[in-house]
């Protein structure tokens, strides 16, 4: 089964969504729009899909990422009134204790999506690289489990040609879509997806823009 991602116009290159249960990560580097795209992962499955959805931050305040939605038109706060939305504040120096937000309440243990924003911010408090894989992996194999479709965030350092800061995540997820900025075009932004297991999915580069209601790719 397909679970839509919500983002005006990216199901449709992606044979409907994201695969039920999957590990799926949204890249790029600073301010390329990466957490507008978690955001209306969880907005839109709570209000149009019926999907509850917990976003987990680490690096930005829940108030932060309640005030962008806002800004956007989403009325975050009702959803998460409503039981059907919750954000929370981890500490980013313990991959362990994510999955000890899954079963924060009764309510978010039926949470069907979850966003980890970001990943990177685990990376680079944890020191040594066995320990953050080895817990990375552990953490994420045991989502997919319990069937939640997740969407974790990686920063690209600005200089950088990898897909994220450690070069590591990338080998453990199950699709990849990569943000990115480019300064002189007409559309300043855009999206490719750069890899989708079992999926036939469109590998052009695809302009976006942020408006009223979040992302929204053009037609090309
Ligand atoms: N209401 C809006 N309309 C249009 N563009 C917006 C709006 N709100 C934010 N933006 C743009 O989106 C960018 C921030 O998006 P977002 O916070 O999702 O990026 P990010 O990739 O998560 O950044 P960071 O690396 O800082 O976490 C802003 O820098 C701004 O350019
Ligand atoms: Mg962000």
């Amino acid at each position: 089964m397909r679970i839509p991602t919500g983002i005006t116009g990216l199901d449709d290159l992606m044979e409907g969504g994201f695969d039920e249960s999957s590990i799926n990560l949204v890249t790029g580097k600073t301010g390329t729009g990466k957490s507008i795209f978690s955001s209306q992962f969880i907005y839109m499955g709570a209000k149009k899909y019926n999907e509850k959805g917990l976003y987990i931050t680490a690096g930005d305040t829940a108030k932060n990422i309640r005030k962008q939605a806002t800004k956007i038109g989403w009325d975050m706060e009702a959803l998460e009134k409503s039981g059907s939305v919750k954000i929370v504040e981890v500490e980013p120096y313990d991959i362990e204790k994510l999955l000890e937000n899954v079963s924060i309440s009764k309510e978010m243990t039926q949470a069907k999506r979850i966003v980890i924003d970001s990943i990177s911010m685990f990376e680079l408090y944890v020191q040594e690289p066995y320990k953050i894989r080895k817990n990375l992996f552990a953490v994420l194999q045991k989502l997919r489990d319990m069937g939640k479709t997740v969407l974790v965030v990686a920063e690209i350092p600005e200089e950088s040609k990898n897909l994220s800061r450690t070069g590591v995540i990338e080998f453990m997820v199950d699709s990849i879509v990569i943000l990115q900025f480019m300064g002189i075009a007409k559309y300043k932004r855009s999206l490719a997806i750069r890899k989708m297991r079992v999926t036939n999915h469109s590998s052009d580069i695809h302009p976006f823009v942020i408006g009223d209601n979040g992302i929204k790719i053009m037609r090309i």
